[in-house]
């Protein structure tokens, strides 16, 4: 994904693509939203921004602190893009540091005349579904058993409209 241009600074937070030196501070980060669970350990998030080439993550920055990142992968031969994990710190949630992570992506994406975006998330977080409809994403499919306790997934699209701000 060498074409990345992203909006570097908004309302005091920098935006920039992750490196592998991110990847501690991205492991705080999921251990502080998931009860000290971190559901991607470092080489998962390593296979993706180092050595998957279809894949990258965009982390937000506040005074050189990592608070929250966004992965995204393509798929469909590079025709949709799929977001793989978000996450923002507690203590700067709803500041609206996901929306602008989503809209980056939304916006990168557009540009570079990608179909469509697709996401996969709990049925139970509802907080996080809410944030992908106000962003435009639609209930595609349920997908039953789908995580390892055993609970349901929901797959959300939102088509993408080329050289469109979303
Ligand atoms: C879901 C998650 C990423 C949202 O992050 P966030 O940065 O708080 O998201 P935003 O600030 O863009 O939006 C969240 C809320 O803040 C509100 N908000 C945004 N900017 C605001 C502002 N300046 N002032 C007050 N509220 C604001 C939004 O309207 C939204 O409202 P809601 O609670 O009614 O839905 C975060 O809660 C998280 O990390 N959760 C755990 C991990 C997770 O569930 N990830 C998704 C997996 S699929």
């Amino acid at each position: 994904m060498d074409e990345i241009e992203l909006e570097s600074n908004l309302n005091g937070v920098a935006y920039r693509l992750a490196e592998r030196r991110d990847i501690v501070d991205m492991l705080a980060i999921e251990r502080d939203v998931y009860e000290g669970e971190v559901p991607w350990t470092f080489s998962h998030f390593e296979h993706e921004i180092v050595q998957n080439k279809d894949a990258f993550f965009v982390v937000a920055e506040i005074d050189n602190k990592v608070v929250g990142f966004i992965g995204a992968r393509l798929t469909d031969k590079g025709v949709n893009i799929h977001i793989s994990n978000l996450a923002v710190l507690r203590d700067y949630q709803k500041r609206g540091i996901a929306t602008t992570l989503i809209n980056q992506i939304v916006r990168l994406m557009s540009n570079l005349g990608k179909n469509q975006m697709t996401l996969e998330v709990r049925r139970d977080n509802t907080k996080a579904q809410g944030l992908y409809r106000r962003n435009g994403f639609e209930t595609d499919n349920l997908m039953p058993n789908y995580y390892e306790d055993g609970a349901d997934a929901i797959w959300m699209v939102k088509k993408l409209r080329n050289n469109v701000e979303n």
